[in-house]
């Protein structure tokens, strides 16, 4: 298991915590592995009720390490994020996030498949796919239009506008948006309160509530575009500018 993960269990309730600080959370294919045989765990153990995601640090996660991006656009270990993705489109019991400063991409689409969620009022949520010559992943090109509407999804898909936590509250992201020192223990409060509940009623309830299958096709149909455009000459650009910090330039392209 990598360092870059915590994971305990405690009272029913599995914490799975990005702890890759120094890099805001950028999550490798280590960290992708490891959550999604977590969320795995949980699903067979029955004495784990509900799952909750925090982070060590300022950051909940900047998302995927556009390093791995680059590098499997140039030959190297192809990106594991849709390991990750399926196992949590798949989970059955109850998730909940706890989310302080920011979440890029994933950060933010992996919200979208949690059962409660509480952000920081000055978190930044963000999913700038386009502006990476990238597409939405996570099922997101499906559930971020459904919750937040066509035109604020493709504001955030294209533009890259940032939303705070106190929007995300009122776009129905998140259930409550709170001062960042008290996210941790609101998303953990609300993890032991769902744990108090009968499992199988919460699981027929969550199954209930989302469509799986739809999902899961939206994951196969996002990953085979998003792995085509990874590819791209304007990917490269982007990873390029990134790691020079400077501003990617497409016009050439
Ligand atoms: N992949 C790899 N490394 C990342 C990263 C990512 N997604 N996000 C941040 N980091 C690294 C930075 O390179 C930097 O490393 P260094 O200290 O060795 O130079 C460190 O984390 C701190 O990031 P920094 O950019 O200095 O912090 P910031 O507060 O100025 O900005 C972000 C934070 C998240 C806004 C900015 O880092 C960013 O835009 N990251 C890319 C997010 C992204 O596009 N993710 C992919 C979405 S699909």
């Amino acid at each position: 298991m990598t360092e870059h993960l915590k994971i305990s269990i405690a009272n029913g309730v599995m914490e799975i915590c990005w702890n890759r600080p120094e890099k805001k959370n950028a999550l490798t294919n280590d960290m992708y592995r490891g959550a999604a045989e977590a969320l795995e765990r949980a699903s067979a153990d029955r004495s784990i009720r509900c799952v909750v995601l925090t982070s060590e640090g300022d950051s909940f996660t900047a998302g995927n390490d556009l390093a791995v991006f680059a590098g499997a656009a140039t030959g190297g270990e192809a990106p594991q994020g849709n390991r990750f993705i399926e196992a949590i489109a798949r989970f059955d019991k109850p998730l909940v996030a706890g989310v302080r400063g920011v979440a890029v991409g994933v950060g933010t689409t992996m919200l979208l498949h949690c059962d409660l969620v509480y952000v920081a009022t000055d978190a930044k949520l963000t999913t700038p796919f386009v502006g990476l010559a990238l597409v939405p992943e996570a099922s997101s090109s499906l559930l971020l239009p459904q919750r937040v509407g066509h035109a604020q999804a493709f504001a955030m898909f294209a533009l890259g506008e940032v939303i705070s936590g106190t929007k995300a509250h009122e776009l129905g992201i998140a259930n409550a948006a709170l001062p960042a020192g008290e996210v941790i223990a609101a998303a953990r409060a609300g993890a032991a309160e769902v744990a108090k509940r009968p499992l199988s009623a919460l699981m027929a309830t969550k199954k209930l509530m989302r469509d799986q299958v739809a999902m899961l096709a939206a994951i196969k149909a996002e990953g085979a575009v998003f792995a085509a455009q990874l590819q791209t000459p304007e990917a490269a650009e982007a990873f390029a500018a990134f790691r020079e910090r400077r501003p990617a330039d497409f016009s050439k392209f």
